[in-house]
């Protein structure tokens, strides 16, 4: 199976996989889930929108609401109105009773230190945190943006935001200092938290670096940069200015040992975080979540979907710093109580067992990841998981499509044949699960997501926006056509930019008749004749590397602040292990002579602007690229390039001979 497709000129969506047997959930899975009932589905069906009060009864919520669902304003819905809580709250006070000294947040260093933080630990500490917010002069509603790895800090420094109503907007850290000076500046931060560093394969990296170039790069003006230390003290290599607007976290903490911060009562409406991501135009785009419908989503799903219960072992081994780390590590399995796992480092360090080493020293019940990860573990090898004595009931996979050999080992090698396999459909925007089984409840298809959640209405549409009938194996345009709470609620500042990247393209937007407007997600997916969704990958300039979303815009406005460069377009190359990598295409200017040179600088530029994950397989010198007669950059031919593909229709361009020449170049 390959996940390279294109929208064809007849507007058709091409999709070549072949059929997969079923399997069913154990026994012994189905024995314990948490849900085993199937009217789970029609009470959604016959009571939607109200039903989803199930989810949110899952909550404690200090008010409760009025409203489930007030869709007079589309696509600008609101959840659970009236309704007020606090985040914090949930993941955190409302244990104390029944699990103070259960483990919450069981993280391991690259280095093999643990730290257990039990329920009671991580409520002090998170007070104190806030304490420390409220001291620097973060307020209710100010955005607090977070440059964190995988450090007890993040979830901490996450949490106590909640705490005092302040929205946090943390950026992945592998994020270079450009995109982080950008997210600083959209989201108007005046308190920005960081680390000194945090050890990858074996070495200190110098993170605090990247925030100093940061703050030269961004047009405001933080006016302070609190700073973790990895260890106690700040590191050797890592020193503060005097005239620096860095404070030590440590030393704010000194007097506020012991202190609480009352959580602040949120209405259900106000925003909890902001997650950057790419778009198909320009900057990443600040996606907007709410307090009460995205953590009624994300805890019903944890406890449906992920079927953790509290006194499991849980581990997602994704970054916090994306959006299955903030739904799926912090949010969701911290409000039901159980013990989730964060790692610092590197998977293959010291050695290509660590996994497994620790899901077998922690007893990990429920194990979580990406399929590029799986791909990674399949060619590594199933004599290195066979050493380990662990033994997982559940695994999930998110962030692309699963080819059934990936899923097929990941089942027999890593499951041993008797744990379910869930893949999980969903998006930065979505906030939780949209498609996937309820794993007691639905047969197993390899290389297939499932069955939408319970309340969630996928359709597919051809290009013209005609729905597909569904569930005759055709593909389209992967739409959802009702609101769900989990939804983000707009771009942050910008309504206009929330319409048009989601709902423009298939909405009657000059309609206040919730009906009329369709969210379009961007993907192009199959409705299989058994009604279960394969999910065949991005459909617009949005590219999905080892599972991170890159917008080709802002790869290709990367390239293009390379001085000798012209012009520039990048396309996805199908990679066995990343799913897709960046290949980019450069006409260079007059008198330049492409070479080593142009071509670091080119690399160099974007891992500057977006970050080193983002770098290119391959760079292209092109005498043209191809156009059509308006103009535009024909991309689709590219890529067909770029994965060995014969060329598409090349009759709309100005010179169809542009893209032949270059196939010879990359191909011959
Ligand atoms: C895009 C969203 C959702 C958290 C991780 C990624 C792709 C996601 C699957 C899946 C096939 C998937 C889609 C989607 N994707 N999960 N189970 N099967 N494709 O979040 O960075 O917002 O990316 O990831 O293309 O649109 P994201």
């Amino acid at each position: 199976m390959t996940n390279h497709h294109t929208t064809g000129d007849g507007g058709s969506i091409e999709s070549r996989l072949t059929e997969q047997e079923y399997f069913r959930p154990p026994p012994e899975f189905v024995g314990q889930a948490n849900v085993t009932d199937s009217s789970i589905y029609d009470r959604f069906e016959e009571n939607w929108p109200a039903a989803y009060e199930e989810f949110a009864e899952l909550l404690d919520w200090a008010e409760r609401w009025d409203q489930v669902l007030d869709d007079s304003n589309p696509p600008f819905y609101e959840w659970f109105t009236g309704g007020k809580l606090n985040a914090s709250y949930q993941a955190v006070d409302r244990h104390l009773p029944e699990r103070k000294d259960q483990t919450a947040i069981l993280w391991e260093g690259e280095h093999g230190t643990t730290e257990r933080i039990a329920y009671q630990d991580l409520y002090r500490r998170v007070n104190e945190m806030a304490a420390v917010f409220r001291e620097v002069g973060v307020a209710e509603d100010d955005i607090v943006t977070m440059h964190m790895p995988m450090v007890p800090g993040l979830p901490i420094s996450m949490l106590a935001a909640a705490r005092i109503g302040a929205p946090h907007s943390e950026v992945f850290a592998g994020f270079s200092a450009q995109a982080l000076a950008d997210r600083i500046d959209d989201a108007g931060s005046d308190v920005v938290v960081t680390i000194d560093g945090y050890y990858r394969r074996g070495e200190f990296l110098d993170h605090k670096e990247k925030a100093d170039k940061a703050l030269e790069l961004a047009e405001s003006d933080p006016e302070t940069v609190l700073l973790f230390t990895r260890e106690d003290e700040l590191h050797e290599d890592v020193s503060i200015d005097s005239d620096d607007p860095y404070v030590l976290v440590d030393e704010v903490l000194q007097d506020k040992q012991g202190v609480s911060v009352e959580p602040v009562a949120r209405d259900a409406e106000d925003p909890l975080f902001l997650m950057y991501t790419s778009g198909t135009t320009g900057q990443p785009k600040g996606t907007q979540h709410r307090t009460g419908g995205y953590m009624a989503y994300v805890t019903a799903t944890s406890k449906y979907v992920l079927d953790i219960e509290p006194a499991d072992t849980y581990w997602c081994s994704a970054d916090i710093g994306w959006i299955t780390g903030h739904s799926y590590i912090v949010y969701g399995p911290l409000s039901l109580g159980t013990t989730t796992v964060m790692y610092e480092g590197a998977p293959d360090f010291p050695h290509k067992g660590r996994l497994w080493e620790m899901a077998e020293k922690y007893d990990v019940d429920i194990f979580h990841t990406s399929p590029t990860a799986v791909r990674m573990f399949m060619k590594w090898g199933e004599e290195i998981p066979r050493q380990y004595d662990f033994d997982f009931r559940h695994l999930t996979t998110v962030g692309e499509p699963i080819q059934p050999e990936a899923w097929l080992w990941y089942y027999e090698h890593i499951g041993g044949g008797d744990a379910v396999i869930v893949d999980t459909w969903w998006q930065t925007e979505t906030g939780g699960h949209l498609i996937t089984n309820l794993p007691a409840l639905k047969d197993m298809k390899p290389g297939s997501a499932g069955f939408a959640v319970p309340g969630i209405e996928p359709a597919i549409l051809d290009d013209q926006g005609n729905e597909i009938d569904p569930a005759t194996g055709q593909a389209g345009n992967l739409v959802i056509t009702k609101p769900w709470p989990g939804m983000l609620q707009t771009v942050y500042g910008n309504d206009e930019r929330f319409i048009d990247e989601y709902w423009r393209a298939f909405s009657d937007t000059s309609s206040d008749d919730p009906e009329d407007w369709v969210y379009r997600a961007g993907d192009g997916a199959v409705h299989e004749r058994d009604g279960y969704w394969r999910i065949l990958g991005r459909l617009d300039d949005v590219m999905n590397v080892a599972g991170h979303r890159l917008g080709t815009m802002e790869l290709e406005s990367a390239v293009a602040e390379v001085s000798d460069v012209a012009e520039a377009a990048v396309a996805g190359r199908d990679d066995p292990e990343k799913g897709t990598v960046p290949d980019i295409y450069v006409t260079l200017r007059e008198g330049v002579d492409p070479g080593e040179d142009v071509r670091d600088r080119v690399v160099g530029a974007i891992e500057a602007e977006i970050g080193t994950f983002a770098r290119p397989a391959n760079v292209w010198f092109v005498d043209e690229l191809p156009k059509t007669r308006s103009g535009k950059i024909m991309r689709r031919l590219l890529e067909d390039i770029s994965n060995d593909e014969q060329l598409g229709n090349t009759t709309t361009l100005r010179d169809p001979s542009v893209p032949e020449d270059i196939r010879r170049q990359v191909q011959d």
